[in-house]
């Protein structure tokens, strides 16, 4: 076995892990578990209405977690919530620095980007991309852009 391309090119892309997605059906009682249980330091719920969310982010030393709650029918983790009743992992997030060059790197790849393929303003404020789950065992992976 061979590696093909140089350690820098195999790293270029791809950064911290920013945050772990969970869906879950009651948000509070989800909170409450994480707080008593874990004794994890979870944060005030937030509304996102533009993406169909309530949410709550638990800090840990080196990512946090995210718990969602649908905020209507029509939110976009609803459907996952129908097949998981219990809730389950929505979707991992990586940090990367330049978002053009690593939509580029997964056309060639030929990965699908979902969507229109164009970035939109995540929860963070910061342009994001979705990535199709079936190129990543099953997995959604969101690409943030930070600076
Ligand atoms: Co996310």
């Amino acid at each position: 076995f061979v590696l093909e391309y140089s350690m820098g090119e195999f790293y270029s892309n791809i950064g911290r892990l920013n945050h772990i997605a969970i869906a879950v059906p009651n948000i509070t009682k989800a909170s409450d578990m994480w707080q008593k249980a874990l004794g994890a330091n979870v944060s005030k719920p937030q509304i996102l209405p533009e993406h169909g969310v309530k949410v709550v982010f638990i800090e840990s030393p080196n990512t946090k977690v995210e718990l969602l709650e649908p905020l209507s029918e029509s939110s976009p983790i609803s459907k996952f919530l129908q097949k998981n009743p219990n809730g389950g992992m929505h979707h991992i997030c990586y940090e990367v620095s330049d978002l053009k060059s690593a939509s580029k790197k997964l056309k060639g790849v030929g990965a699908t980007i979902l969507g229109d393929g164009s970035p939109k303003i995540g929860a963070h404020g910061n342009p994001v991309i979705f990535l199709q789950p079936s190129d990543f065992s099953g997995t959604l992976i969101e690409l943030e852009e930070i600076k």
